[in-house]
């Protein structure tokens, strides 16, 4: 096995919010493979950094009242500690507001710029004149040019799904301000991205991409790829672009650049060739681990920026999906959207690291966090299986055998075994197959158990005569856990170490064929508790967020209002209700107008290219059907629906949609902004019955 020189990395995550479970599956995933790959004795450095720039940081700073430079060096160090708690080992972190940063920044733009590949245009973009600053598309809202739904966002209706550009937006508003915005031209500089269509097209071909990403390029390379806007004008937290006073680089210009400055900084600390790395033709290998959400940014502007500014692109970019909570997105209302610290605060973080692998595969497909599965397979597995050969065998060894193992191996056939079974564990590894790997490792934990189930040495300690079959099957026993423990290592490096200092020895592939005969260890101590149900419970209680209105963000001259309010989640109305004030009255009559029914969801189904729309058949009673497209789609997954009662408004006009014809609206209540939960009638109501 020849030594392989290789740089990893993780997506830099913003600088603007915490850690959360959702982004721990991509730095356990990247841990992982890093591990391994030292383990197997490659030189290999693993790297990251805050993402410290744009113009969402710049405002939060604001709002706190602080700098942005003391909100990104506060926010670096709860990250920091966050990922040490899950032992992600990193060998640099850093930020993208750095020296080296601004210095390859410059450097990669300045080679830009002398090959041709930068433009200038003046366009002409939403400006907020109280505020006098540009405004970034999710921070203009207003009605939608298409449907005319209210309070939709300056890029696309969640309502009619439609994308449109902010200035299309009807009555627009600025969000930091809630000023009218007005349209101001200003120059900016455009990387030529199309005139590495070709380049790009043959590299997403070279191997360098998962099957399912290099298909989705393919869309964009038929729609053309188009020009990138790289340049913000001020006030803007970011790098001043050289030459360019007031233009700074747009924030995605200099995140992946991160993974340079970073790697840099660690180079010129530790005596580390970078040169040797990033140059041209390096034979080093660059691997950076992503979410399928940025795939964009890393496998088009990235590597074209790297080839015009003379630099190698990675050998591949590896995404990965996203995290769902028991079946859902992570939702703050139900306590799901679970952040690193308060995770910590209440379990063993190698419970998730295992559980992410035993469901990592090398594809892009979401990967749901179920927390009943999440404590059960923990525990059937890691508790049930793995720790308990040990604990089956230590104790005699320490109190019979003088700590001691026997001299020699009961069943070298079976040790033999679960030897052989690392060639193809490494291989699942290095193939990010994780989930494959764990699945072997548990076949052999059983085997092992059963090897300990049939000698039963608890027997054979009691039989004065049988004390050398005894030792000799504890110490089997222990010599297959450590065949394990030591495949186990990457995903569970706490763990491993303690079993090293249990065992008295370090887990390698060197030495890990090698049986540990006549070999003193030390007591055992209880290596994993059990997961506590109790805890998870508590986890997801401390994560549950009252349903008050987000002050973040918001005009600062909306009135607030404590209660979630009802809203109709469909075509018509899915703005937030909690942020807005109580409206005109009606009268009674007027109430009386509306025919409210009890419906039953019959189907419910996604509907293609509107994110946050779900398709209903609802039976109203009386053998009556109505289809209803319901705005409720981040709250649920729609399938899940089928079966539940709900309330609908009957006689509203019938609305033709995008997707087809609307005929009603749910009633359902949210606390603004994403999520919207149907409301449910007691068991007692019927389809058809009338909600007064
Ligand atoms: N700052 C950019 C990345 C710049 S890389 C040069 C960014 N930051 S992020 O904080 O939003 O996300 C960091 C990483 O976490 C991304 O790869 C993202 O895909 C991943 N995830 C964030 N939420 C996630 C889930 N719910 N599930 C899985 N991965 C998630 O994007
Ligand atoms: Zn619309």
């Amino acid at each position: 096995m020849s030594q392989r020189k290789i740089l990893i990395t993780s997506a830099l995550p913003y600088a603007n919010g915490p850690i959360h479970l959702g982004h721990l599956l991509e730095y356990i995933q990247t841990d992982i493979w890093s591990r391994f790959q030292k383990a197997r004795g490659h030189e290999c450095y693993y790297v990251c950094a805050d993402d410290a720039h744009g113009t969402p940081i710049m405002l939060k700073a604001q709002q706190q009242g602080i700098t942005p430079e003391q909100m990104i060096a506060q926010t670096k160090i709860e990250h920091e500690a966050d990922f040490a708690g899950f032992a992600i080992g990193f060998d640099n972190y850093y930020s993208t507001h750095s020296e080296e940063n601004r210095q390859f920044a410059s450097l990669i733009y300045q080679r830009l710029d002398d090959a041709g590949h930068i433009k200038r245009k003046t366009i002409s973009q939403l400006y907020d004149p109280q505020k006098n600053m540009f405004l970034p598309d999710r921070f203009v809202k207003g009605d939608c040019p298409k449907c005319g739904a209210l309070d939709q966002n300056g890029d696309s209706c969640d309502v009619c799904g439609a994308t449109y550009s902010p200035t299309d937006v009807k009555n627009p508003r600025s969000v930091v301000s809630g000023a009218t915005p007005v349209l101001k031209d200003s120059e900016h500089y455009f990387f030529d991205l199309p005139a590495f269509s070709q380049m790009l097209q043959n590299w997403t071909r070279s191997g360098a991409l998962q099957e399912e990403m290099a298909n989705k390029l393919q869309e964009w390379f038929t729609d053309g790829l188009q020009m990138w806007d790289i340049s913000r004008d001020a006030p803007y937290f970011g790098f001043e672009i050289p030459g360019a006073p007031g233009k700074f680089f747009y924030v995605w210009l200099d995140a992946p650049i991160g993974y340079l400055a970073s790697f840099k900084h660690y180079c010129d600390q530790n005596n580390v060739d970078f040169d040797s790395v990033w140059q041209k033709d390096s034979s080093a290998e660059v691997y950076h681990f992503i979410g399928k959400d940025i795939i964009y940014f890393h496998s088009l502007f990235w590597p074209a920026m790297l080839e015009g500014a003379g630099f190698r692109k990675p050998n591949a970019v590896y995404a990965h999906g996203f995290v769902t909570v028991n079946g859902a997105k992570m939702s703050k209302s139900r306590g799901t959207f679970i952040k690193a610290r308060t995770y910590l605060d209440n379990l063993n973080p190698e419970y998730l690291r295992y559980y992410f692998a035993s469901k990592l595969t090398s594809g892009i497909t979401d990967l749901d966090l179920n927390l009943d599965d999440f404590t059960q397979k923990v525990n059937a597995d890691l508790v049930g299986k793995v720790v308990n050969i040990a604990s089956r065998c230590a104790g005699f060894i320490s109190k019979r055998f003088d700590g001691k193992l026997a001299a020699s191996i009961a069943e070298p056939d079976l040790l033999q075994e679960f030897g052989n079974a690392g060639t193809s564990i490494a291989d699942s590894f290095e193939k990010r197959e994780f989930a494959r790997a764990i699945r072997d490792i548990m076949a052999l934990a059983d085997k092992a158990n059963q090897y300990i189930d049939n000698k039963a040495p608890w027997v054979l300690v009691k039989d004065e005569a049988r004390q050398q079959e005894a030792h000799d099957v504890c110490s089997m026993g222990l010599n297959l856990f450590r065949v394990l423990m030591h495949y186990l290592k990457p995903i569970l490096p706490v763990m491993a170490q303690e079993v090293e200092a249990f065992l008295n020895t370090e887990l390698t592939w060197q030495n890990y064929q090698t049986p540990l005969l006549n070999h003193s260890i030390n007591p055992f101590k209880a290596l994993m508790q059990r997961v506590d149900p109790l805890k998870v419970a508590a986890m997801v209680a401390a994560s549950t967020e009252n349903l008050q209105p987000a002050a973040q963000n918001q005009p600062q001259d909306t009135p607030h209002q404590a209660a979630p309010a009802v809203t109709t989640a469909n075509a018509d109305t899915p703005r937030s209700a909690a942020r807005e004030p109580i409206s005109d009255t009606i009268s009674i009559e007027d109430f009386a107008k509306i025919d409210l029914r009890v419906a039953k969801i019959i189907s419910a189904s996604a509907v293609e290219g509107a994110d946050k729309l779900v398709q209903l058949q609802l039976d109203i009673g009386n053998g009556e059907t109505r289809q209803v497209f319901a705005g409720i789609k981040a709250a649920y997954i729609p399938e899940e629906l089928v079966g539940r009662s709900t309330v609908m408004v009957a006689n509203l006009a019938p609305r033709k949609m995008r997707f087809g014809l609307s005929e009603g609206m749910v009633l359902a209540a949210g606390p603004g902004g994403g999520d919207l939960f149907i409301l449910s009638p007691d068991d007692g109501a019927t389809p058809g019955m009338r909600v007064k």
